[in-house]
């Protein structure tokens, strides 16, 4: 079955006249519908496919094909969610079993095939952040499916603040958005982020918001799905407008969403808390690269030094891509590397005034004064992220400096 490779499978087991329209429904949504005719069915079937990644059940017709079809799922080490489909009258006798599983959700009629499509999805993203770890398969089938692999995820970092992390997120997310491209751009400084206020976007939704409310019902809902879109298109959701209530932001659940996200853009840009929190590293770890912008004083050139070091302890040293920010103030860039060990990626220049005025018109420099030179090397960038070959090729390259740098040393 090739066409099913990387998409996340989810077998139905519903009546003859429901099965023709879910199955439409979820391969539109990226999913492999396998219909099956029974228990039995069922069990051969995941007996040959270890990744399935959801059931969708109807508990209605005859009971114990249902129920029996329920216990597959959970039998030996095996651990598949359910979506139950029943009769609304249903609901007052199945709030006393005590059968079901916590991942398990009911879903019932009349329902429209969209929304079983919906709570499918919901259902394979709550998976990734509950069971982190514990449930590799459903894992696994997520990560390596075509449908969550499309962007490139970009985290910007650099230990230490004000050397323009955020600055460089937000003109790059521009940038790729000017040139084309689908960018969610994400603010995870819960503590010091500004990006949404910055672009002029007052009250808008965040992840806290969203998943506070979600023990009161409120949906489950994808980044995507909970970004505000700028008037540049560029999409932007920030994790938190207050730094004190951040407790629903479980670090694996975050950057699973994150993860997910990049099903719909091309790339997703997250600006990071200057700090090596485990949110944080949950999120180096799902990057595909780490933009590092560091300025040409001490202290940043320190920090960077340090997170050269742990990168490689984190076995993420390859992934780190140098920024020399306020490229033109003094320090030589050669001499930068040097002292850093570490190739520049690109270049930007100083232009405070041109920051200045942008912030306060809620516009990004990019969005703004597009024939400015520090414009243009936000815009250099981002073709050298756009036109990368291989994400290998460049792994190399930096591999190969590296080596050059400690033998010299
Ligand atoms: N290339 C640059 N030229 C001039 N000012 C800059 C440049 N990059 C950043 N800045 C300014 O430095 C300050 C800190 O930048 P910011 O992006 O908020 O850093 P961080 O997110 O790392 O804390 C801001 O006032 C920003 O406008
Ligand atoms: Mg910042």
């Amino acid at each position: 079955m090739p066409t099913s490779l990387g998409r996340p499978a989810v077998v139905i087991l519903l009546p003859a006249t429901e099965v023709g329209p879910v199955s439409d429904e979820l391969r539109a949504g990226g999913f492999d519908p396998l219909p099956v005719a029974d228990a039995r069915e069922m069990a051969a079937l995941l007996d040959a496919k270890r990744d399935v990644a959801v059931a969708v059940i109807d508990l209605e017709g005859s009971p114990s094909n249902g129920h029996s079809a329920w216990s597959v799922l959970h039998r030996g080490r095996r651990r598949v969610p359910a979506l139950l489909v029943v009769n609304a009258s249903a609901l007052d006798r199945i709030s006393g079993d005590e059968e079901t599983r916590e991942d398990d959700e009911y879903l019932t009629r009349p329902y429209s095939a969209e929304s079983i499509r919906w709570r499918v999805e919901a259902m394979c993203i709550r998976s990734i952040a509950v069971d982190d770890g514990s449930g590799p398969v459903l894992q696994t089938s997520i990560e390596t499916a075509d449908w969550s692999r499309r962007g490139q995820l970009l985290a910007v970092f650099n230990p230490k603040g004000g050397v323009g992390k955020t600055t460089l997120a937000m003109n790059l997310s521009a940038s790729l958005t000017a040139k084309g491209r689908g960018v969610l751009l994400v603010d995870a400084d819960t503590v010091t982020g500004h990006v949404s206020t910055s672009l002029g976007m007052e009250g808008v939704a965040t992840v806290v918001d969203a998943w506070r409310d979600e023990p009161d019902g409120g949906p489950v809902l994808t980044f995507d799905e909970l970004a505000s879109v700028h008037s540049s298109g560029l999409k932007v959701l920030a994790l938190s407008s207050s730094p004190i209530h951040t407790e629903v932001l479980e670090p694996q659940r975050v950057a699973g969403a994150v993860t997910v996200a990049r099903r719909h853009v091309d790339y997703v840009i997250v600006d990071l808390h200057p700090s090596y929190s485990p949110l944080n590293r949950a999120l180096f770890d799902r990057s595909d690269r780490i933009l590092v912008p560091v300025t040409p004083d001490l202290p940043a050139i320190r920090a960077v030094i340090q997170l050269r070091d742990v990168a490689e302890e984190l076995g993420m040293r390859d992934r780190l891509s140098l920024i020399v920010n306020r490229a033109n103030s003094g320090v030589s860039v050669a001499d930068l590397e040097k002292a850093i060990g570490m190739p520049s990626y690109a270049q930007i220049r100083s232009d405070g005034l041109l920051l200045v005025k942008a912030a306060n018109e809620g516009r990004t420099a990019v969005e703004m004064a597009p024939r400015e030179k520090i414009v243009q090397d936000f815009n250099t960038l981002a073709d050298r992220i756009m036109g990368l070959p291989e994400p290998e090729a460049a792994k190399s390259q930096l591999r190969l400096f590296g080596r050059t740098v400690s033998a010299r040393a």
